[in-house]
């Protein structure tokens, strides 16, 4: 078990309870926060986008620390709008549908059997079968599913793919299971480099099904390493190798794994891309905090891996750092609760900034080192 610090842990997990009554105040039971802030502040917003999950997912994991049924409520409120947007298939017209009801309807089921969150994200993990191309067998990222200009995978898919392997289980029905696991295969063959590094996206022939070139998005260049692409990674191996057994996962979830802790700076928080490893490059905190989730996951899957230990220490680093330099801090008027993240260089959006998927894997981090036995929401 992991010695963080109690006392430390015990009072991160409060400043995030309290900045989350700060967002439940701001966005009521109807709005959702933009997916930027300013000075730690998010606009409201809708359901829409790949983000609102983790809104919920933070009130679910504020309820299962506190058992204060009022971040509960909330959480089940937002169903009618999960359930509405997924029934108009209103702004899905992309991969990221997985992130959206995960953590929000799978968890909800998760924890308290309610049968329309699991009615609700069935119906999304339809959606996300609708992105899937079988000439080639991966989940189209972006774009209209006729559109021949916009056709790749993208590595932040792996965050998807639970979804599929959920309703699976859930279902019954192989055909999720299929679906995930042939994107998962497409995305470790053309996503993961021989040195374990990770390409952002890699573009495919939208006629033929064949890979054409690597890509990137949101990192530096296509053949550097975008840092939340590496941490997504990271955590999307170890939750397949969690629904899959798949042995062949576990070398390269821990090779994705040690070489993110490779490449960290000095000051353990990882550049916005990992070409940088000095510490004063542009930060990507939400990045860390994925990865430290996934060495989590694995170590919590593996009782027994070599690098257990080591990475044991280093995720004490890098909560540490986090919890240390990089919080927002609560100041009035303010929701965010992790600061300095990235959100798009290249589009130059939610630069050195809160965003709430950085938030919420924070907190997701500190309730799986406060309760070893946190059953995960993906
Ligand atoms: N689409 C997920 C991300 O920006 O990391």
């Amino acid at each position: 078990m992991i010695q963080w610090d109690k006392q430390k842990l015990e009072s991160k997990l409060a400043y995030c309870i309290g900045q989350i009554d700060n967002g439940v105040e701001q966005f009521g039971d109807s709005f959702f926060p933009l997916d930027v802030s300013v000075s730690g502040r998010y606009d409201c917003y809708y359901n829409r986008s790949w983000i609102p999950g983790f809104w919920s997912g933070l009130l679910l994991l504020a309820y299962e620390v506190t058992m204060d049924k009022k971040y509960l409520d909330v959480a089940r409120r937002h169903l009618d709008s999960y359930e509405i947007r997924i029934k108009n298939l209103s702004d899905v017209c992309h991969h990221d549908i997985g992130f959206c009801y995960s953590p929000s309807c799978v968890a909800l089921y998760k924890l308290t059997g309610d049968e329309r969150a699991k009615k609700t994200a069935l119906a999304a993990a339809d959606a996300e079968c609708l992105r899937y191309k079988e000439n080639g067998k991966y989940i189209k990222a972006w774009g209209a599913m006729d559109d021949p200009k916009e056709n790749r995978i993208i590595i932040d898919c792996l965050l998807n793919l639970p979804l599929l392997f959920w309703a699976a289980k859930e279902s019954g029905q192989e055909k999720y299971y299929e679906i995930a696991l042939n994107h998962l295969h497409k995305s470790v063959d053309l996503l993961i480099r021989p040195d374990a590094t990770t390409y952002h996206t890699y573009v495919i022939d939208f006629n033929e099904g064949v890979p054409v070139m690597p890509k990137t998005a949101q990192g530096y260049a296509d053949d550097s390493i975008w840092a939340r692409g590496q941490a997504w990674a990271v955590y999307g191996l170890a939750l397949a190798y969690g629904y899959t057994r798949d042995e062949s996962l576990v070398e390269k979830q821990i090779a994705v794994t040690n070489k993110f802790i490779d490449l960290l700076p000095p000051d353990q928080v990882p550049a916005w891309d990992m070409v940088f490893t000095d510490n004063n490059t542009l930060k990507d905190t939400s990045a860390s905090a994925i990865a430290v989730c996934g060495m989590l996951e694995m170590n919590r899957l593996l009782q027994q891996h070599k690098n257990r230990a080591v990475w044991e220490q280093k995720i004490c680093d890098m909560m540490s750092a986090l919890s240390e330099g990089h919080l927002v801090g609560n100041r009035p008027g303010t929701s965010a609760i992790l600061a300095h993240g990235t959100g798009s260089v290249p589009h130059g959006q939610g630069i050195n900034a809160s965003q709430i998927w950085g938030d919420y894997y924070y907190m997701e981090a500190l309730v799986r080192l406060y309760k070893p036995d946190w059953v995960q929401y993906w």
